[in-house]
C-alpha cells in the first residue's frame, strides 16, 4: 500500500451534518476513498487509537470527544496522500488553521476539531488497519 491515508471525521462533525460537504472537499481535492465505514470508537478503543498522547493532559477529553457519537473512517488515496492531506484539513488548532482548509470551516474547537489526518505513512497503514481489514481496502 503507498500513497494512502487515513482520516476520521470526529463525532461533532458529523452531528453538524457536515459530513457530505468535507466528503466532497475531499473528492475534490483528488483523493480517492478506498473504504469508508460509519461506526462507534468505546472510550477505550479511542484511548487505543490515540495511545501515542496518553501522557498529555488533553488524554481524557480527546477521548471523550471521540467516543460521543458516530465517526466516519476512511482510506483515501492519492499521490503524497499524507502531505497533501493535512494541507486541505489544516492546522490542529482550528484558530491556526489557513482559511478555506476543512478545519477552519467545520471545527468548533481545538479538542473538537472536525477531522483526523495521519501524520505520517507508517501510521496511515497502522490506523487503516485499526478500522479495516486488508480486504476491505480495495
Ligand atoms: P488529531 O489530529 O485527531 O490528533 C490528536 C488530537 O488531540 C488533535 O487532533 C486534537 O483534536 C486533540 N487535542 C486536544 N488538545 C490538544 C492540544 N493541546 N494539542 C494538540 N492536540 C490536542
Amino acid at each position: 500500500m503507498g500513497n494512502i491515508t487515513f482520516s476520521m471525521i470526529k463525532p461533532d462533525a458529523v452531528t453538524d451534518k457536515h459530513s457530505g460537504a468535507i466528503l466532497k472537499m475531499i473528492e475534490e481535492a483528488g483523493f480517492r476513498i478506498k473504504a469508508l465505514k460509519m461506526t462507534n470508537l468505546t472510550d477505550e478503543r479511542a484511548g487505543q487509537f490515540y495511545e501515542v498522547h496518553k501522557e498529555r493532559p488533553f488524554y481524557g477529553e480527546l477521548k471523550a470527544v471521540m467516543s460521543k457519537s458516530h465517526i466516519i473512517a476512511m482510506v483515501l488515496e492519492k499521490e503524497n496522500a499524507v502531505a497533501d492531506f493535512r494541507k486541505l484539513i489544516g492546522a490542529t488548532n482550528p484558530a491556526n488553521a489557513d482559511a478555506g482548509t476543512i478545519r477552519k470551516l467545520f471545527a468548533r474547537s481545538l479538542e473538537s476539531n472536525a477531522i483526523h489526518g495521519s501524520d505520517s505513512d507508517e501510521n496511515a497503514r497502522i490506523e487503516a488497519s485499526f478500522f479495516f481489514a486488508q480486504t476491505e481496502i480495495y
